[in-house]
């Protein structure tokens, strides 16, 4: 766990008193909305869960978790924050990978997973409205039983809620075909820091009414208001789902492969996904499940199709495989041939994060590079821990390997360095190395995961002086006394 010798706590927090917990306490009522470690020091087990993040990278010291069941209680709790300078941070599943949805120091914990509603939903429109607390699965499988789909699927379904979703603009393993929630999302109710209850719950698709304030909220990481409901527009799901596993030898060959993809799969193409051999072998060493393809390859893809007619998309995507390996393209490949194949060749590709976290610590570095030069990031920054005497076998080196998959049509890599131990020194030699290296290549330091306190010194590698000027500004605005999530994002 890292400890924050760098980082001062803002003396203009007050400290929390049981007169505060008294408060909040009287606002909620039930007693299992509240963690209490304040008055009672016995909590602090309780509240354990809340102060760590899913990495077991960053951890706070947070004595008080409220559990608000409303968005007026959202507001008094925000309201009284702000008059006493009690500093919150606004967390949902809790499975944000930038520790930014973990306190630093005593922040209070305002979980919203009580807020988990399904609303309402438009037959006709595929308009869902839900409360942030909702899990992404539960709201899926909802949707599922009307027809539908939520537009955004990721490997922490389960646990993820749909304001963190928001929150952090997760991306996700079907961005290709649904597009991002910046285009997904129809409306945001929102309580701002000092309690106001901005309802922007529009539920059309069109609304061209001023300024789009609700994209404000999306991907800000907690810091100028907290979600309170959405509204989304979802998808027909579609009735037929293929999809197809494949080794390449060379990364030349894996855009090759995509382009084809496009081309022969078009309107039916949903993923895109890429894994090196690294990623494999890993997921293969923690789960012990036989590797979906006989050989082994520097590089595997993950495609899959969702389309209206099974016959006709497994015909499509036998006949793509079939054409790439005649041009020598791909490989070997294989072709799942029901719903369990389906959740198996998926669990090669959705399995690694949570792999990697079964075997120490992982730094890890969710960028966007243009696709050509993807995979030379991975190269190069391998090259650069075995230099620093870093990388190797034995329990004497830090870091076991560095490894990299990601949402290949996205031009989206997960570079991920996984260790045997977190060690500053492996820190070091990646940072600002990996930033500049992006920097470079005009890419993006945060493709998906967003800033939360990784990335906040770091900001200044993707977005320029006049932008970062207008996010201070914007933040001030919103949250003058920096009670919301402080210490991170900018
Ligand atoms: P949290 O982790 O609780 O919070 C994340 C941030 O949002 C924090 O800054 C928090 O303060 C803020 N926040 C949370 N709720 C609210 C709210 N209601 N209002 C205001 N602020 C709020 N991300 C991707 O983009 N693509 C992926 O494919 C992907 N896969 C993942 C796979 C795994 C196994 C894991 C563990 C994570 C993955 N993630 C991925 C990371 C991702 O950010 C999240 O899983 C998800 O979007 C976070 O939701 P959460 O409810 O857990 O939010
Ligand atoms: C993924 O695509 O698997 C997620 O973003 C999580 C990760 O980066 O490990
Ligand atoms: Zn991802």
């Amino acid at each position: 766990s890292e400890t924050y010798p760098d980082i001062k706590r803002d003396s203009r927090f007050s400290p929390l008193t049981k007169e505060h917990v008294a408060y909040f306490r009287g606002i909620l009522g039930s007693d299992s909305a509240v963690i209490d470690g304040v008055t009672n020091e016995s909590a602090a087990d309780d509240i354990e869960p809340f102060n760590s993040d899913w990495m077991g990278k960053y951890r706070g010291q947070c004595k008080l978790v409220l559990k608000p069941g409303s968005t007026e209680e959202v507001s008094k709790i925000l309201k009284y924050c702000n008059d006493n300078l009690l500093a919150v941070v606004p967390q949902g599943g809790n499975t944000g990978l930038v520790g930014g949805s973990v306190p630093v120091f005593d922040e209070i914990v305002i979980n919203l997973s009580r807020m988990n509603q399904i609303v309402e939903f438009d037959e006709v429109s595929g308009a869902l409205v839900v409360g942030a607390g909702c899990i992404l699965e539960v709201a899926d499988q909802f949707l599922a039983s009307k027809g539908y789909i939520f537009p955004l699927d990721l490997g922490a379904k389960g646990s993820c809620q749909i304001g963190g979703n928001l929150s952090t603009n997760a991306g996700g393993l079907r961005l290709l075909r649904y597009g991002s929630l910046h285009g997904s999302t129809l409306g945001i109710e929102a309580v701002l820091a000092d309690g106001t209850i901005v309802d922007d719950l529009c539920k059309l698709r069109k609304n061209n009414t001023g300024y789009d304030l609700k994209q404000l909220f999306i991907g800000a990481e907690g810091t100028i208001g907290i979600i309170t409901k959405a509204s989304i527009q979802c998808p027909q799901r579609s009735a037929a789902q293929n999809v197809a596993f494949f080794g390449l030898e060379s990364f030349e060959k894996v855009q090759q492969a995509f382009r084809e993809a496009k081309g022969q799969l078009s309107e039916i193409l949903s993923a895109f996904e890429l894994m090196d051999e690294s990623s494999q072998a890993l997921v293969g060493e923690v789960t012990k499940n036989r590797r979906p393809l006989e050989g082994k390859y520097p590089f595997y893809c993950l495609i899959e199709t969702s389309g209206s007619n099974a016959d006709h998309d497994s015909e499509k995507l036998g006949a793509f495989l079939e054409d790439v390996m005649e041009k020598g393209i791909v490989s070997d490949g294989t072709l799942a041939q029901d719903e369990t194949q389906i959740k198996a060749l998926w669990a090669w590709r959705e399995g690694i994060a949570e792999a990697l976290g079964h075997l120490g610590g992982v730094y890890k570095y969710d960028v966007s590079i243009p696709l050509q030069e993807m995979y030379q990031l991975v190269e190069d920054t391998k090259a650069r821990v075995d230099a620093a005497g870093l990388l190797g076998d034995t329990d004497e080196y830090p870091v076991r390997e560095v490894i990299g998959y990601g949402h290949m049509g996205d031009a989206n890599l997960h570079l991920n360095v996984s260790t045997r131990r977190f060690d500053k020194r492996v820190e070091q030699c990646l940072e600002p190395f990996i930033y500049e290296w992006i920097e470079k290549r005009q890419g993006s330091i945060s493709a998906e995961h967003g800033l939360g306190l990784q990335k906040k010194n770091y900001i200044g590698y993707s977005r320029n002086a006049t932008t970062i000027g207008l996010m201070k500004g914007l933040k001030t605005h919103f949250d003058p006394k920096g009670i919301l999530n402080p210490y991170k994002y900018i």
